[in-house]
Order: C-alpha cells, then sequence, then structure tokens
C-alpha cells in the first residue's frame, strides 16, 4: 500500500470491508457456528461483534488515523515521553504485528484449496466430487496428497503477489466495487436455493434457534477468536487502514458500514452452508464440522440441480477474488512492517514475506499428509487433536489476539486517555449514537473479558 490514502470514503470503506471479508466469514465461521452449535454460537458471535467487536475495530481505526502510522510505529508515538508504563505498553504493535505473519502462510493454504476447487469445476463434472458419497473422499484425497495442495497453494500465494504489486487504489478498490456485490448477490440466490433442500428447516432451526444446553466456556473463545479474525482486529490492519484516513473523515459511520457489512456476509454464509449441511447429514454432521466444511457441502449443493457446475465454478472464482483481497491485505501489511522496521526496500520487503509464507504454508500443506501425525501443541489440553493449521489458527486467534487486544486497550485508556480518544474519534462533527457502548466496553469488559479468555486459554496447559 503506498502511503496515498483513499479516494473516498467510500474507498475506505470498500478497501476495509475488502479485508474484512474473506475466507473468515465464508469458510471459517460456517464450520465453527456448525461445530459448536449453531444458534448458541451465532448469538454468542452477534453480542460479542455488538460489544467488543465494535470497541476494538472504532480504537484501531482511530489509533490509525491519530498518528498516520500503522501498528508498531503507532504504538511507539503514542507511548514516547510516558515513562516506565509506555515502555510496558510500546510493544503491543508488536504483538499486532506479529499475527498477520503467522495467518498470512495457513491463510494462503486454504486460498489454495479455493483454487483448487475453482480448477475443479472448471475441468471435472462436478458429478464425480458433488455427491453425498463422492464429495468427502474427493476433499480428503486432495488434502492428503503431497504434490496438488503444494501448487494450488503456490498459485494461490503468487495471485497474492502479483496483486500486491498494483498499491492500495488500483488493486484493491477497481474491484471490490464490483466483485464483492456480485459475490453477495450469489450466496443470496444460493440460501434461498438450500431453503428448499429436503430437511433443510431442521438445518435452518440449528443455525437460528439458540439451545443454551449447547453452550460452552469454549463457545465463547471461539466466538471471540472469529470476530477478530473475521474484523481483522487485533492484527494491526484496521490501524493500518485507519492511518490512510483523514481527520475530515467520518471514522463513526464507516466503522458501522464495515462491521454490518461483515456480519451480513457471515451470516449469509451460514445460512448457505448450514441447512445443507443438516440437510445432505444431519445434525451429527453439523457438530462433526471442521475447516473442509465448505469443500464438501458446497459441491453437493452445486450437483444437486441443473447447471450447478457452473454455478459452483463461479462461486468459487468469487470467494477466491474475496480472499485473494483478504491476503492482499495481510501481505501488504507485513510488508509495511518488514519496510519500517527494518529499513527494507520495498521489493526486499515482499521478497522476504514471501520466502517466510512459503515455508510455514508448506510445512501447514504437509501437515494433513507426510507430517499429518505432528501435533505441535501437544502440551495443551485439547493439542492432541489439532495438527499444522489448528495450531496456526490457535496461537494467533485465541492466544495472540487477545493479548494484543489487551494492549490496544490499555494503549487507549492509559496512555491516550479516553476522554481525549474519544474526542477525536468525533473530530470529524459526525453523530457517534453508540459512544456509551464503547465507553462502557472500554471501560468495563473488554480487558477483565479478555484476560478471564486468555487465563483459560493458557489454564489449558497440562
Ligand atoms: N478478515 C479476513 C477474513 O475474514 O477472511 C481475514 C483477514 C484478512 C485477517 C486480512 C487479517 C487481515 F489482515
Amino acid at each position: 500500500m503506498k502511503k496515498e490514502g483513499f479516494s473516498s470514503r467510500l474507498g475506505f470503506v470498500l478497501a476495509a470491508a475488502g479485508s474484512a471479508v474473506g475466507l473468515g466469514n465464508i469458510w471459517r465461521f460456517p464450520y465453527l457456528t456448525a461445530k459448536y452449535g449453531g444458534g448458541i454460537f451465532l448469538l454468542t458471535y452477534l453480542v460479542l461483534m455488538l460489544t467488543f467487536g465494535y470497541a476494538l475495530l472504532i480504537s484501531e481505526n482511530n489509533i490509525g488515523r491519530m498518528t498516520g502510522k500503522s501498528p508498531i510505529g503507532a504504538f511507539r508515538d503514542l507511548c514516547a515521553g510516558k515513562g516506565f508504563w509506555g515502555r510496558i505498553i510500546s510493544p503491543g504493535g508488536w504483538i499486532n504485528a506479529l499475527v498477520p505473519l503467522i495467518i498470512l502462510p495457513y491463510y494462503c493454504v486454504i486460498g489454495g484449496w479455493v483454487t483448487k476447487y475453482m480448477f475443479a469445476f472448471a475441468t471435472t463434472p462436478v458429478a464425480d466430487f458433488g455427491t453425498p458419497e463422492s464429495s468427502a473422499d474427493y476433499f480428503t484425497g486432495f488434502i492428503s496428497s503431497t504434490g496438488e495442495p503444494l501448487i494450488f497453494f503456490l498459485v494461490f500465494v503468487l495471485i497474492t503477489a502479483a496483486v500486491v504489486c498494483f498499491g492500495v487504489e488500483k488493486g484493491i478498490e477497481r474491484f471490490n466495487k464490483v466483485l464483492m456485490p456480485t459475490l453477495i448477490l450469489l450466496i443470496i440466490g444460493i440460501c434461498i436455493y438450500c431453503m428448499f433442500l429436503p430437511g433443510a428447516g431442521a438445518g435452518l432451526k440449528y443455525y437460528l434457534m439458540p439451545d443454551l444446553q449447547k453452550f460452552s466456556y469454549m463457545t465463547v473463545v471461539e466466538a471471540m477468536g472469529q470476530l477478530f479474525f473475521s474484523l481483522s482486529i487485533a492484527m494491526g490492519i484496521m490501524i493500518t487502514y485507519g492511518s490512510y484516513m483523514r481527520p475530515q473523515d467520518d471514522l463513526v459511520s464507516s466503522v458501522n458500514h464495515v462491521e454490518l457489512f461483515d456480519t451480513a456476509v457471515s451470516f449469509l454464509a451460514g445460512l448457505m452452508i448450514i441447512p445443507a449441511v443438516v440437510a445432505f447429514g444431519g445434525e451429527e454432521a453439523a457438530g462433526n464440522a471442521g475447516p473442509g466444511l465448505i469443500f464438501v457441502i458446497m459441491p453437493q449443493v452445486f450437483g444437486s440441480f441443473p447447471g450447478g457446475q457452473i454455478v459452483g465454478l463461479v462461486f468459487f472464482i468469487l470467494v477466491l477474488f474475496a480472499a485473494a483481497t483478504s491476503a492482499v491485505s495481510l501481505l501488504e501489511t507485513n510488508v509495511h512492517t518488514l519496510m519500517q522496521e527494518l529499513k527494507l526496500s520495498r521489493s526486499k520487503a515482499l521478497f522476504f514475506n514471501l520466502i517466510e509464507v512459503a515455508v510455514i504454508g508448506a510445512v501447514t500443506v504437509l501437515g494433513y499428509s507426510i507430517w499429518k501425525h505432528i501435533r505441535p501443541l501437544v502440551f495443551f489440553k485439547g493439542g492432541e487433536n489439532m495438527d499444522i493449521l489448528d495450531s496456526l489458527d490457535f496461537i494467533s486467534n485465541s492466544i495472540l489476539m487477545p493479548i494484543g487486544a489487551v494492549f490496544t486497550t490499555l494503549l487507549v485508556i492509559t496512555v491516550i486517555g479516553l476522554k481525549k480518544f474519544c474526542d477525536s474519534i468525533k473530530s470529524s462533527d459526525c453523530p457517534w449514537h453508540r459512544e456509551f457502548v464503547y465507553r462502557f466496553c472500554m471501560v468495563v469488559i473488554v480487558i477483565p473479558f479478555l484476560l478471564i479468555v486468555l487465563l483459560n486459554a493458557t489454564g489449558l496447559l497440562h
């Protein structure tokens, strides 16, 4: 991203939404919702989104707008001259900056899976991999081979790297304006179709009716991690996006749009997939869902009506686009960090980051084949069930992001000062109806809540 700012507020919203809407909404949200009880997960997620997610989203954007810097520089500037406490809080920028370095490699692995399915729809009759008998085997056969997943992973990395060469306005804004709305319209169309599948009613109920008996501590931990992942918060991205905003830009309503848009896309993706899962395999199939869910279920959906082949192709092309725009923003952030902190040229920073992505991503891919017995988090309770991808996901979403978010909150309330911070949010003279919610979250709930999540996550140690 060149430091050129956005040409309009719409530009910001589209770019931030382009970063926010991605595999998190379409791949991750539906399988977590299915796995953690459907309606109860959805409810927990929505409550956290309106309180927590909102507070952090607005904080990060305003930190970026106040300083004009990305996370490390922003924390450093704001903590300068604040004595001992400033020195404690300042490394928070590094934690925020570390997260995208961990996420990008495995994000590209899933991006590779999407690329593979796009090719499959283009070249193979859907009847070969989109029936209830064939779809799970096809998916497992693919991820547990060694060559193909590596090739598709690399193709996805190359697509992402190519887009980064164009910079913020040309690379991101232009495509988003057309393709994102198209993706949403297509998802709505598929949702309507899925509602009418035999047995979808039970799935709809599973998705929309909270069952309190299914609530557990993990519902909250996972909903929280998903919130961070989906809104691209606690990883410095929104600080960087905020840094491209001008003081007169209406931060409050831009953030509202991003929050609403991101949640709506996740909700629709759930509506598209969960009734179909229950229709094809019953509630048990939903409870057993994992990262392969959309790759197993969507081909079955497309295999179930005439012309599904072409609709499936268009669907995976658009999902690939959404994934690529998000991956671009992850890569941009990493490149930016390396350029600023290690004083590297843009091309060197890009090169080093791509090497890192290639190595960690390849290890992740092989974690489904020759290294499938490796369990990096075996020392955590539950870690014995986590493969390499799950482990990277857990470390970033359930450990580092809550820590990053605690630092951001402490930065706002103890270093900058809540009053000064709120005044600067309001500086563009736009009404801010949720100020009370924001203040309440920042002062009363964010830190205790995050600490509970964290203590429990680390308390999982044997
Ligand atoms: N929010 C993106 C998604 O939901 O897919 C994931 C993501 C993109 C995270 C970009 C971080 C980021 F910088």
